[in-house]
C-alpha cells in the first residue's frame, strides 16, 4: 500500500459516541456529546474521556465540581439529540427540555441517566490530568444501567448490533455494519498458543 506523510492533526480516528451527564447547580441535568473516550482499567473497571478546552464547557466544569458523571451510549435513534448536545452548551441552553431528553436518577450516584440509552455507566472521578489543551477525566465505574432487553449483559456477551451504537469520525456519524470476526479466531489459521499479557 503506497502511503504519504501528512502533518500531525487530530483529523481521523473511529470513535464511540457518549453523552456525558451531570447535574447543574440548580438541579437540572445537562448532557454533552463526547467521542474521545475508552476504558482504561479492568480492575477496578474505569473509563476515561477527554475534554478539549474544558474550562469553556459546562459539563466538564460541573463534573470537576461534583466529582461524578454518567456516560450514556449514543445509539442510532438518538443521533439527532446527541448532535444537538454537541452543538449547544448547558451554559446557554436547557438541552433536556429543548431536545426532549428523558432521564432518571442514577442507582448509586447522583447523576442523570438517559432513558433512551441502552447502556449507561455511573462514574466517580478518581483523577484528572491536563495535557495539551485537553483535560482527561478518569472515572471509576460504580454501576451500569443496562436495558432489560439485553439478553446477557455480562462481559463478552453483549451483541453490539443489538445496541446499535453510533460511531463517529470527523465530521460524520455512522452505524455499525456487522460482525466480521471473533477474538482468537486468528489462532486457527496461525499455529500459535494464545499469549496474552
Ligand atoms: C461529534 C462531536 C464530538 C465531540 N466530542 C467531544 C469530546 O470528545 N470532548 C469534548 O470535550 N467535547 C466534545 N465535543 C464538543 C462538546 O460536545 C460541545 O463543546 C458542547 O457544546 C459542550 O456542552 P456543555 O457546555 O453543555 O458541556 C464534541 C462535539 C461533537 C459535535
Amino acid at each position: 500500500m503506497a502511503k504519504k506523510a501528512i502533518p500531525p492533526q487530530r483529523g481521523f480516528f473511529p470513535q464511540p459516541a457518549y453523552l456525558m451527564g451531570c447535574f447543574q447547580e440548580d438541579g437540572r441535568p445537562n448532557f454533552t456529546l463526547v467521542t474521545w473516550t475508552t476504558f482504561c482499567s479492568a480492575e477496578p473497571p474505569m473509563l476515561m474521556f477527554t475534554s478539549g478546552n474544558a474550562s469553556l464547557k459546562n459539563t466538564p466544569m460541573r463534573i470537576l465540581e461534583t466529582g461524578v458523571f454518567s456516560a450514556n451510549l449514543v445509539t442510532v435513534p438518538m443521533v439527532e439529540q446527541a448532535d444537538f448536545c454537541g452543538m449547544t452548551s448547558g451554559h446557554k441552553v436547557d438541552k433536556c427540555s429543548a431536545a426532549g431528553l428523558s432521564w432518571v436518577r442514577g442507582a448509586v450516584l447522583d447523576v442523570p441517566i438517559l432513558e433512551d440509552s441502552p447502556w449507561a455507566f455511573e462514574c466517580m472521578v478518581v483523577k484528572t490530568v491536563k495535557i495539551g489543551n485537553g483535560t482527561v477525566f478518569f472515572g471509576e465505574i460504580k454501576s451500569i444501567f443496562a436495558d432489560e432487553r439485553i439478553p446477557d449483559p455480562s462481559y463478552g456477551k453483549v451483541d453490539l448490533l443489538v445496541l446499535d451504537p453510533v460511531i463517529y469520525a470527523p465530521t460524520r456519524y455512522y452505524s455499525v455494519g456487522g460482525q466480521i470476526y471473533t477474538v482468537g479466531e486468528s489462532l486457527k489459521k496461525y499455529p500459535f498458543k494464545a499469549q496474552t499479557l
